[in-house]
């Protein structure tokens, strides 16, 4: 269980107690949050955020990194475990420096990338032109054909026209298989460099519950505080050693500084925590949670994004299902505590301020025990309010439920 802090600073002690009150209290939907151990949570909190150490283990630029150097190994052998991968940087600050790092390890400045697009599901930092990665990249887009589904054979085509020097798969908000030995293969006919970003399912791969991307990609990043339920930050990893280099390189002193040792003990015990049987079971159940959740939204004639999905995610189209932006519904679940965030939809017609879309999720509320009848509830409460978000009286007993709902699984 989480408890209050105290501290002297009564302005910020305040405000993270009503943070923490506010995670206590709302049924959290965000698909890249989760809720992290007491364990890891004391590694983050704890006093090796006082330690400097710029480069790694035994090749440091500072004095007195012995345990930190024990620390970042330990780190490094945990996660080479978890993904059966012979080399890993655990220093990346976040999933965007890891995919900043991992890119400019592969390819030339001014190289081409070809990501997917933002609004079919793509991270800003495989090649949005606002991004670091499509300011210094010269950058192109795939995109999910009208069913919302990656097709293959258009992005080869695509990719053959473009002549990219790096491929990126992996995303934010796709609901479905990534087919990494496709990709692949298209990498391979157009000659050019593969990485997966995994940032999203990494919990479900490390657990063998999505394929692994190892055997086809020169590098694979991911974050480590979505489905994997560790310390935020960004890991990168490969099976190739000049790649591992450039890796090690491009991270410090590419695009960091010195490491957040306080986050690299908290990945670390993360990273204990996911080698363990209960883990399987607890991503297992994320999947069948997301499953029978999605489900039960298509059985009211919901619009799904992608058709149905099989990882821990999937995106609701609200314009068309309830003619709400994802903006209006986003605001309208808050109010009776229900936390998701709104989402562009493939061929959006709103910003990405607005959005037409709500992307939904459930490895934090599996954390919290949630199973498939408190989702099977859930989608009919979600279902009802955004029918009637004009009802007072229905929204209030909403509210009501959701709070039942809520409290029988405190964090
Ligand atoms: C696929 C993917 N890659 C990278 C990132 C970036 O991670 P961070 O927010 O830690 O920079 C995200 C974050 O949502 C993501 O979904």
């Amino acid at each position: 269980m989480y408890s209050e802090i105290k501290i002297k600073d009564k302005k910020i002690s305040n405000w993270i107690n009503k943070e923490l009150k506010r995670q206590k209290e709302h049924i959290e939907l965000i698909a890249s949050e989760n809720y992290v151990s007491n364990d890891v949570l004391k590694a983050t909190g704890s006093i090796l955020t006082n330690k400097y150490g710029e480069g790694y283990p035994n090749k440091r630029y500072y004095g007195g990194c012995e345990n930190v150097d024990q620390i970042e190994n330990i780190a490094i052998e945990r996660l080479k475990k978890l993904f059966n991968v012979k080399y890993a940087n655990v220093q990346s600050y976040s999933g965007s420096t890891a995919n900043a790092a991992a890119i400019a390890a592969l390819i030339p400045k001014d190289g081409k990338i070809l990501g997917m697009g933002l609004s079919s599901g793509g991270h800003l930092s495989h090649g949005y032109k606002i991004s670091f990665s499509g300011y210094f990249y010269k950058s192109y887009s795939y995109d999910v054909d009208e069913n919302g589904l990656l097709d293959y054979d258009k992005i080869l085509e695509q990719a053959k026209k473009i002549k990219p020097d790096l491929i990126i798969c992996g995303a934010s908000a796709y609901s479905r298989i990534i087919d990494f030995k496709k990709f692949h293969k298209i990498a391979k006919e157009v000659g050019a460099k593969l990485m997966a970003d995994i940032a999203h399912i990494a919990g479900l791969v490390a657990t063998g519950l999505h394929p692994s991307p190892f055997e086809f990609c020169d590098v694979v990043t991911s974050t480590t505080h979505k489905t994997l339920r560790g310390a935020r930050g960004g890991i990168i990893m490969t099976n190739n050693e000049e790649v591992a280099k450039n890796v090690d390189k491009w991270v410090f002193p590419g695009y960091q500084g010195g490491p957040l040792f306080h986050q690299i003990a908290g990945k670390a015990v993360a990273f204990g925590e996911a080698l363990k049987p209960s883990f399987k079971k607890y991503q297992q159940q994320v999947i069948n949670n997301a499953s029978i959740f999605c489900q039960e939204f298509k059985n009211k004639g919901i619009k799904i994004i992608s058709e149905k999905t099989d990882n821990h995610l999937f995106m609701i189209d609200v314009k068309q299902s309830f003619n709400l932006t994802g903006k209006q519904a986003t605001e309208i679940l808050k109010s009776i505590n229900i936390t998701v965030n709104k989402n562009s939809i493939p061929n959006d017609l709103e910003s990405p301020q607005i959005t037409s879309g709500i992307r939904v999720g459930t490895p934090a509320m599996t954390t919290r025990g949630f199973k498939e009848k408190e989702f099977i509830k859930l989608a009919n409460i979600i279902y009802l309010l955004l029918s009637n978000y004009k009802n007072k009286k229905i929204i209030n007993e909403l509210k009501k439920e959701v709070k039942k709902l809520n409290d029988k699984f405190p964090i």
